[in-house]
């Protein structure tokens, strides 16, 4: 039943951007290159970025970079109020044509990059894995210089030239070692957090569709590169990023997590341990598996207009703050880019969000918690929501 639901829209992901194709070469892999804060090149792969260079734009980035016309390719993920996506420098782009020549776009000045315009997120969940920091949410990717309909892609530091997407991009975090509450201290007293900053050597960054998802892991992991696996690119966040998406979209809430299981990795019907490879050439027929959610705790809810109350001031044209998220009003029905028919994930409940302006605990029993049981088939419709946007 849950088999025969899954396969069409399995089917139309096939036309996610697939990692070129390149020669082989004796350039140094991007995840080899590690830089200790802040010792940056201005440019860190510059001309050596084999056929499919040379680098874009510089990852040396201040305030002399920090506008909407920037080139900076230094990524931050340190917080749900301080984070940065990959995306566009043009407009009307996809990812597919652009994924070599991304930029960072930030949700707050400070990092010499682009700022996400206000009313881009409209709802974002940070969780504080136990080996990764993670973040998935909804945005008007018309906002990042993506054509509304993009279906998207994935971006990480390997391709098949190991030169990465986009070529020279490099991700910074002072998130790690934090957690929910510590987090909450650092945004009541308006902190930054440490400004000390650990590069992130695996890492996946998916956008499209109305989505997004950055799942970055801790590289003192021995098994960061297992957890951010990046040959799952046709698959989707849903595989990717493991989060309760039908829950998300209008709220933002930071919340402590388990980590999931590697994607690929499932048990069989057999009791063994599996692993599933996306096949190299052709279309994916079959996912042999489903996912469950991992357990979530600590969830906090937020306003986002107290979250990204910096990037309004940075656009002072514009008054209205970024989507704020009220009632409840059910998850949002599938959108026109939805090509197989799939219903709105209409069950999710949804804790309504305070008009306080302090963040709000959620109990653990709240939307955002898990589901620890297999999805039954209503579940997996949600999923084939988000999957069916994103595809
Ligand atoms: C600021 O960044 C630009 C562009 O990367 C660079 O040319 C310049 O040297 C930087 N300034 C400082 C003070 O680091
Ligand atoms: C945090 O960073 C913002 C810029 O992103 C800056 O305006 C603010 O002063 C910083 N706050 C602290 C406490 O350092
Ligand atoms: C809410 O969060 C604060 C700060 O993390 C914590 O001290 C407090 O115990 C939490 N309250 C509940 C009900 O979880
Ligand atoms: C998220 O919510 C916004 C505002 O309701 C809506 O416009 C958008 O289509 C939703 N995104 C997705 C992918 O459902």
């Amino acid at each position: 039943m849950a088999r025969v639901t899954l396969l069409p829209i399995v089917a139309v992901a096939v036309s996610m951007v697939r990692a070129q194709s390149g020669t082989t070469t004796s350039l140094e892999p991007l995840a080899s290159k590690h830089f200790t804060w802040p010792n940056i090149p201005y440019q860190v792969t510059g001309d050596e970025g084999g056929i499919r260079g040379p680098q874009f734009g510089y990852n040396l980035c201040n305030s002399t970079t920090e506008n909407q016309q920037s080139l900076c390719q230094t990524s931050f993920l340190n917080s749900l109020d301080d984070f940065c996506m990959w995306s566009s420098s043009q407009t009307d782009d996809t990812i597919g044509e652009s994924e070599a020549r991304e930029v960072a776009w930030c949700t707050k000045p400070g990092h010499g990059t682009r700022v996400l315009p206000p009313g881009t997120l409209q709802g974002a969940q940070f969780l504080y894995a136990k080996n990764y920091l993670q973040v998935v949410g909804f945005l008007d990717q018309t906002k990042v210089g993506l054509d509304p309909t993009d279906e998207g892609g994935e971006l990480d530091p390997h391709g098949a030239d190991e030169q990465g997407n986009p070529l020279g991009g490099i991700v910074f975090t002072n998130g790690f070692g934090q957690n929910s509450a510590s987090y909450q201290s650092q945004f009541k007293a308006g902190g930054n957090g440490s400004q000390t900053f650990t590069q992130v050597i695996e890492w996946i960054d998916f956008i499209g569709g109305g989505i997004f998802c950055l799942k970055m892991c801790n590289p003192s992991d021995p098994n960061a590169a297992e957890l951010c696996q990046h040959v799952y690119d046709e698959i989707g966040c849903n595989w990717n990023a493991l989060a309760d998406y039908g829950s998300i979209n209008g709220t933002f809430s930071v919340c402590d997590s388990d980590d999931m299981t590697p994607p690929g990795v499932f048990t069989a019907p057999n009791g063994q341990l599996t692993t599933w490879f996306q096949p190299l050439n052709g279309p994916i027929t079959t996912i042999p598996y489903t996912t469950t959610i991992p357990s979530s705790s600590n969830c906090v809810t937020y306003q986002s207009t107290d979250l990204y109350a910096a990037a309004a001031s940075a656009f002072p044209t514009t008054t209205s703050g970024s989507s704020t998220a009220t009632t409840t009003s059910g998850a949002s029905s599938s959108t026109g880019t939805a090509k197989s028919g799939s219903s709105s994930s209409g069950a999710t409940s949804r804790t309504g969000s305070s008009t306080s302006s302090q963040p709000t605990n959620t109990s653990s029993s709240g939307a955002l918690s898990i589901n620890s049981a297999p999805l039954a088939v209503g579940a997996l419709t949600g999923l084939a929501l988000i999957m069916s946007i994103f595809a």
